[in-house]
């Protein structure tokens, strides 16, 4: 089964919004399997964002991950990783459409609630970043 790595951003827990980004998931039909509230290093921070350190906003991005908490979160399901990042929307919540968690709840650019991976190869590296093997739940659920 495919699992991605998503993190309510510090913003997102600012707000109140763990809980509504956890529904969404929940309601549609995912498993969370591992998930912390968090305080990111600079250096989790510098790794994570790695693909970006030539962008004109890598310091501006590790400066807003490390700034508060955040709730990083494995969640399984089949196609979770595409299906993810159309719930999620758009980066730019400017752009995102309504229904989508950036459109309904982003302000901008970089608060824009919520990471998403990618790829089966992101959510391979990032879940291993942000996680030990030991914190991945495996269980049935009923229902
Ligand atoms: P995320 O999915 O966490 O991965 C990279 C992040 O870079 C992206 O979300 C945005 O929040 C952020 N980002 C992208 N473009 C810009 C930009 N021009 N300025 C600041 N942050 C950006």
């Amino acid at each position: 089964m495919e699992k991605t790595f998503l993190m309510v951003k510090p913003d997102g827990v600012q707000r109140n919004l763990i809980g509504e980004v956890v529904s969404r998931f929940e309601k549609k039909g995912f498993q969370l399997v591992g998930a912390k509230l968090m305080q990111v290093s600079k250096e989790l921070a510098e790794k994570h964002y790695e693909e970006h350190k030539d962008k004109p906003f890598f310091g501006e991005l590790v400066d807003f991950i490390t700034s508060g908490p955040v709730f990083a979160m494995v969640w399984e399901g089949e196609n979770v990783i595409a299906t993810a990042r159309q719930m999620m929307g758009k980066t730019n919540p400017q752009e995102a459409l309504g229904g989508t968690i950036r459109g309904d709840y982003g302000l901008s650019v970089g608060k824009n609630v919520i990471h998403g991976s990618d790829s089966k190869e992101s959510a391979e590296r990032e879940i291993g970043l942000f996680f030990n093997d030991d914190d991945i739940l495996s269980y049935e659920k009923d229902a």
